[in-house]
């Protein structure tokens, strides 16, 4: 098994803790940017997720859902610049090698912006397929953060009432850690 890559934990500017991400996602009524009224879209393509990779207007796909990163990434205790990594593609693959237990259905809930389309055969998606899977375990690991959507095995976080998992780390349940 290969090792896991160094954890460097990018000290968070004032204001920007997990506590206070949490904070923002139950006042801020709009984080995923889909208007007044917005509503979950479905059938997204990886070539628009392609189209929003900029630190101003970035998105990202973990395990088929659509997810605008960009009110995340100063709060992000790894830093923006890994972040930004996988802004515009897919980012399971990288997420997973990093911290396959943060729960970020939890902690990216209010971002979501819908759901993936199904893979498709045309030639446009599977460029951005190609893209997404660049320079690392590529979309071999998508799906492994913990089977099926419906008993993903590492969002213990989820379970405390008020976010957090009783250490400060809202969304956060390292493994065998109770
Ligand atoms: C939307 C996607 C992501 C979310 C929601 C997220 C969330 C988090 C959270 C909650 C932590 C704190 C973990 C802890 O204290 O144990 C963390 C740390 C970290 N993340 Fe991410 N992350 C994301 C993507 C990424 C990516 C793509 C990379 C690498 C390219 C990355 C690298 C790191 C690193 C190096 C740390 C600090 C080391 C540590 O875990 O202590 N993250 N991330």
């Amino acid at each position: 098994m290969p090792a896991p890559p160094p954890r460097r934990k990018v000290p968070f500017e004032k204001g920007y803790s997990q506590m206070d991400w949490v904070r923002l996602t139950q006042t801020h009524p709009d984080l995923a940017g889909l208007g007044p009224g917005g509503r979950l879209r479905r059938g997204i393509t990886l070539a628009e997720v392609a189209q929003h990779s900029s630190p101003d207007d970035c998105w990202t796909v973990l395990r088929g859902k659509v997810y605008n990163m960009t009110p995340y990434l100063r709060f992000h205790p790894g830093g923006t610049p890994l972040l930004l990594k996988i802004a515009g593609k897919d980012g399971t693959a990288l997420f997973n090698k990093y911290h396959a237990w943060v729960n970020y259905d939890f902690l990216m809930a209010k971002c979501l912006v819908g759901m993936l389309a199904p893979p498709s055969s045309s030639s446009e998606d599977a460029a951005a397929t190609a893209a997404g899977a660049e320079g690392d375990a590529g979309g071999a690991a998508a799906g492994a953060n913990g089977g099926g959507p419906a008993a993903p095995a590492v969002d213990g976080g989820r379970q405390q009432p008020d976010g957090s998992a009783g250490d400060g780390s809202p969304g956060l349940q390292p493994p065998g850690k109770l």
